[in-house]
């Protein structure tokens, strides 16, 4: 009997940095994601700042990098610190890019689930709440529930950036599940 493919999914971290939480917590999500599903990260470095004289000349080959990898997956997860209780430049400029035309406009349709970590005391709630009117607005499709929101993260990784923390990786693999059943409602093949 054939094989079903995995859901590919495409993860995002609205941090820059080498030692992103974040990114740390994506690759921690990686890890517990049910058998048929993978996560494959996408870096927002080499993606410029949004400006339309640019898009007129023609679309940057990170910004075609990025659209063709929302395209191709078949869901999204994005994770996001806060940053003056909102979303953080890097992660809103390239969603700005990624909702423009030409078609196929690659977030319309497209299953996104949402968590955010900070190692400060807030739970990145405001950062959340803009992203998911952000997604909205594209026509994305947002996971509704469970939501992961974490304060105060440092401890729960090591040196190495590996989640430790055994409630923190529970809470994950509860939203892993969730976002595997979420993405794989919109999949056609
Ligand atoms: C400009 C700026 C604003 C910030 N504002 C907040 C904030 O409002 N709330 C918060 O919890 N952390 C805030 N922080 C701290 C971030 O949570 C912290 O830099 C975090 O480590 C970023 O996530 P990362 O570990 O994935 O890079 C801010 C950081 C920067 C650079």
């Amino acid at each position: 009997m054939e094989m079903a493919q995995p859901l590919r999914l495409l993860g995002i971290a609205g941090s820059l940095r080498r030692g992103s939480h974040n990114r740390a917590l994506l690759a921690a999500l990686g890890d517990v994601l049910p058998d048929g599903a993978r996560l494959t990260l996408f870096e927002l470095a080499e993606v410029p700042l949004y400006d339309a004289d640019v898009e007129a000349r023609g679309l940057p080959k990170s910004v075609i990098a990025l659209r063709q990898a929302i395209g191709e997956a078949d869901g999204m997860v994005i994770a996001t610190p806060e940053y003056n209780a909102g979303v953080p430049g890097v992660l809103k400029n390239a969603l700005d890019w990624a909702s423009r035309p030409p078609s196929p406009r690659p977030l319309l349709g497209k299953p996104v689930g949402i968590l955010g970590a900070t190692p400060g005391k807030g739970n990145t709630a405001a950062a959340q709440s803009q992203l998911r009117e952000t997604l909205v607005a594209t026509g994305a499709a947002c996971m509704p529930a469970p939501t992961v929101r974490l304060s105060q993260v440092a401890p729960l990784f090591d040196a190495a950036g590996t989640l430790t923390d055994e409630p923190t990786r529970a809470l994950l693999t509860q939203y892993a599940a969730a976002l595997h059943r979420w993405v794989a409602r919109f999949a056609t093949s």
